[in-house]
């Protein structure tokens, strides 16, 4: 639920648990009265440790089954608790609070949890819901402008897959609304019901399709080459800033979107709104050509594959229009790379 005040919509949650543990993320200021672990995030701490750091904290509370967890944080913060909630004790229930816009948007519904294992993003993981989710523009207010964007990037991602039949508002189409945001400026009252609008979209796929066989593809949209983008951001990061996630899906949804015009058609008007969009905010990706070979070995090893070796992506036919398990050769993931890289 999108709200106002989350004291009050935690209130009623409350009252049905009789013992309450809060795991927060270090870089916001949290004040429930219940025991808490903060915890300073970033990627790197998405790990075995530190969910052994969280079930540790719970046992030292003799936290039943019939307690609460309350995660208050960004993306890697609620993967990781959701993920020690899953487990501990055979699971107990969770509420998530973000505090981020991706892991308001993307992150904190859907039910996937987990930590990177073995140097590979997310490999370790369980399906688990929380009992609720409560999204608060508030917490926004100190998120860094990068942080800001990298969230907008999956809202773009879900305004190209949705078709305005679960959220069609005032008959305009969530991506005619996000393109006419004002991402200089940010403000956060008309966010709100964009938030809304995308979370709306991401649990009626989700519902439809909890365990992605099916459906729930199309909102890995920019993913098959954003992924890669990240992991090989990851090789650079001691030069260079590690690629944020959502930028990540930005330039894969441009690699994707590229292959939708070519391979299915789609009109090109959605790529030539993106790429404004790429250039004018995200920057070019910090790749170069001469990383083709190994971006495309990394999709053709993407976990999401359902045979070795294939790249399988979800394309678009039209907006709101996705078309998942989409194979597509080694050649024509470099000529979209190629596109990218050129611009
Ligand atoms: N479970 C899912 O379905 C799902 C979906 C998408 C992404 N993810 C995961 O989410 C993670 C990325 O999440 P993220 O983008 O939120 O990054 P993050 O959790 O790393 O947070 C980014 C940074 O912002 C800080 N931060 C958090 N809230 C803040 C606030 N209100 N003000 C100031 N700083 C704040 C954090 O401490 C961190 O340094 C990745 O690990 C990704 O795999 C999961």
């Amino acid at each position: 639920m999108v709200c106002q005040d989350v004291h009050k919509a935690l209130a009623e949650w409350l009252k049905r648990y009789e013992q309450v543990c809060v795991i927060a993320d270090e870089a916001v200021r949290v004040d429930l009265p219940y025991p808490t672990l903060r915890i300073k995030i970033d990627e790197s701490v998405k790990s075995l440790e530190t969910v052994t750091e969280i079930w540790d904290f719970l046992f030292a509370q003799d936290m039943t089954r019939k307690g609460l967890v309350i995660a208050v944080g960004g993306g890697v913060l609620t993967d990781l608790a959701g993920f020690a909630a899953a487990t501990y004790k055979r699971g107990i229930d969770y509420i998530n609070i973000p505090t981020t816009l991706l892991a308001m948007v993307d992150a904190s519904s859907g039910g996937k949890t987990g930590f990177n294992y073995h140097g590979l993003k997310n490999s370790i993981g369980a399906f688990y819901p929380p009992v609720e989710t409560i999204i608060s523009t508030e917490w926004l207010k100190t998120l860094p402008a990068h942080e800001f964007l990298s969230g907008f990037g999956e809202m773009l991602k879900t305004g190209l897959i949705d078709n305005g039949q679960w959220t069609m508002d005032n008959g305009e189409c969530l991506w005619s609304r996000l393109l006419q945001y004002d991402l200089d400026t940010m403000p956060l009252d008309t966010l709100a019901p964009l938030i809304e609008q995308c979370v709306a979209v991401k649990e009626h796929i989700v519902q439809a399709d909890p365990r992605e066989t099916g459906l729930r593809k199309a909102l890995n949209l920019g993913h098959t080459f954003g992924h890669a983008l990240e992991e090989i951001s990851i090789q650079y990061s001691e030069v260079r800033n590690l690629m944020p996630h959502g930028y990540a899906v930005v330039y894969g949804l441009i690699a994707e979107l590229y292959l939708s015009v070519v391979k299915l058609g789609c009109p090109k008007e959605a790529l030539q709104q993106l790429t404004q969009l790429m250039l004018h905010y995200y920057g070019k990706p910090q790749c170069k050509c001469s990383d083709r070979d190994q971006l495309i070995t990394l999709m053709q090893h993407d976990k999401k594959n359902e045979r070795a070796a294939e790249i399988n992506c979800t394309l678009i036919q039209t907006i709101g229009h996705p078309v998942i398990n989409q194979e597509i050769t080694p050649e024509e993931a470099s000529e979209a790379l190629e596109y990218l890289f050129s611009l």
